[in-house]
């Protein structure tokens, strides 16, 4: 009896909060918002008309004069003005943190770690990251990691496919078990072996991937409350996501603890022992090694799904991608990291696949003081200010009217790579916070890419189908990537 009294209490007091809070979000949200935008948001009408939210925004930005919208109900100001994104991320770098929003948003998951930080402590990381990520022992040793999965893992597992008649595969599940080996291994040194011929279930990959998800729903919420009241009577989607960064948080102390075993004398290549000898503090470790994992694990399998997707309907392109590699590398594995360099075609068709297909589609931060943008628009202090990359790759008046075109040729001059302003094109974000992993991301991309051109053709299973993406922090691809292939005849 006195049980059944304490549960009724009970949920009295939680509908009280709920009415309380649905009040103070509703108030404070300004989902009354009436304005065009913001109702068709609220109500989804939108979807009447666009596959993709992302779609949605592209189009109103391209309608907007000053190519920047407000959707109040977010109190979101997205832009896609090129002299915009150059201001936040570069002329008023200080005024457009992260923020505590964010921090908060992904804290639980990421802690202190780069992608999440500001200031002070943000500024000694990416110092140290950047030392250790510019030596060439690093790109040596990730040259060494991507090519072994590629030689080992992916080639077999796809020529085996390949010699079932019929079957279809779903690349993108494939790319995001080869990318996360490939960071898992670059990052800790420790190899999951997601892309074994089995596809295993890695209980490491499952937890890393819900932790991600589940943090990027919070994002979601009308406001920051709904997920904090979860978080406190750890329920639902909370629930879930304590249950699975405790996996991840269990797995990364392990990896952390027996290198500490081994002492220095093991001589490890790969980034935790490289930090390592900067400091021992376990859970900052820890921390800048898990935002290196989602990083750079989501991101290439993003791109490459993107890219096979476009290619698959170019056959003329992929002609171009081989006759240039039989040149350079005499149809041989590429033997070191400065060979993929000289593929200056296959940088282009690299660089326009996520000019189309931006693994980061849009990016946010906010404003600490009251501002005004170069195009006129006025900031309010604590305003989320987002530059949305997969509008800015769309937009005629950055890349002419045959912007939607999927044109290589648009980043060659004279045959040789020629790279635009990252404030035009801020996929691996620009300024000063610019993605300390490109030249990893353009080796791995370049090297699949060519393997599996060099090796297979490649179609798509359902050519008609128009992506559509899931929500998330980096793009994917909601129906997967599935494909038929035949291995080329007269390949070695
Ligand atoms: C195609 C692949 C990739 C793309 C498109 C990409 C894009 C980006 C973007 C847009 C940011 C800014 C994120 C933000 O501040 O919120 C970023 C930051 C970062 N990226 Fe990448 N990234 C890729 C791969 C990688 C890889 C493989 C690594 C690791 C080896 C990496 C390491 C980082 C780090 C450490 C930061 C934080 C930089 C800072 O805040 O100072 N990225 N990346």
């Amino acid at each position: 009896m006195v049980i059944e009294d304490a549960s009724i209490i009970l949920v009295f007091i939680i509908l009280f909060i709920s009415l309380f809070i649905g009040t103070f979000i509703y108030c404070k949200t300004r989902v009354h918002c009436r304005c065009e935008i913001c109702h068709a948001y609220v109500t989804s009408s939108w979807s009447f008309e666009f596959v993709n939210l992302c779609d949605w925004y592209t189009h109103l930005l391209k309608n907007s004069p000053t190519k920047t919208i407000h959707i109040h109900v977010l109190n979101n100001t997205i832009t896609s003005n090129q002299q915009n994104v150059e201001y936040m991320l570069k002329t008023r770098f200080e005024n457009y943190p992260k923020g505590k929003a964010f921090n908060a948003i992904l804290g639980d998951f990421l802690g202190r770690g780069i992608f999440n930080a500001d200031g002070e402590s943000w500024r000694f990381q990416r110092k140290m990251a950047c030392l250790e990520l510019g030596k060439m022992s690093m790109r040596s040793y990730a040259f060494e990691v991507v090519n072994y999965e590629i030689d080992h893992r992916l080639i077999p597992l796809i020529t085996s496919f390949s010699r079932k008649e019929h079957e279809v595969l779903d690349l993108q599940d494939v790319f995001r078990r080869f990318s996360f080996d490939v960071i898992c291994k670059f990052s800790f040194g420790y190899d999951p072996k997601c892309l074994d011929e089995s596809f295993p279930l890695s209980d490491l990959a499952v937890a890393f991937d819900l932790a991600s998800r589940l943090s990027a729903q919070r994002a979601m919420t009308p406001s920051p409350l709904v997920w904090k009241i979860k978080r406190l009577f750890n329920v639902g989607s909370e629930k879930r996501l304590q249950e699975s960064i405790k996996t991840v948080n269990k797995f990364a102390q392990e990896v952390i603890r027996q290198r500490n075993k081994l002492g220095c004398c093991c001589n490890h290549e790969d980034l935790l022992s490289r930090f390592m000898t900067t400091t021992k503090d376990p859970s900052y470790l820890r921390d800048i090694v898990i935002s290196f994992l989602l990083a750079g694990r989501d991101t290439i399998a993003s791109s490459l799904t993107g890219l096979l997707w476009l290619l698959a309907q170019q056959p003329d392109v992929v002609s171009r991608i081989r006759a240039e590699a039989l040149i350079v590398t005499q149809n041989k594995a590429m033997t070191c990291f400065e060979q993929l360099r000289e593929l200056h075609y296959l940088q282009a068709v690299v660089y326009e696949g996520m000019r189309l297909f931006p693994p980061i589609q849009f990016n946010s931060k906010f404003c600490l003081q009251d501002d005004v943008l170069p195009d006129g628009t006025f900031i309010k202090k604590g305003t989320r200010v987002t530059y949305h990359s997969y509008a800015m790759g769309r937009m005629e008046t950055i890349w002419g009217s045959d912007c939607l075109v999927f044109k290589p040729e648009r980043w060659l001059k004279d045959g040789v790579f020629y790279q635009e302003t990252p404030f035009k094109y801020p996929i691996f974000q620009a300024g000063y916070r610019m993605c300390l992993g490109k030249e990893m991301s353009l080796l791995e991309v370049k090297s699949v890419i060519l393997s599996l051109l060099q090796r297979f053709d490649i179609e798509l299973a359902h050519p008609t189908l128009t992506p559509r993406f899931s929500p998330g922090l980096t793009a994917t691809f909601a129906d997967g990537l599935p494909v038929r292939v035949c291995e080329r005849r007269g390949h070695t």
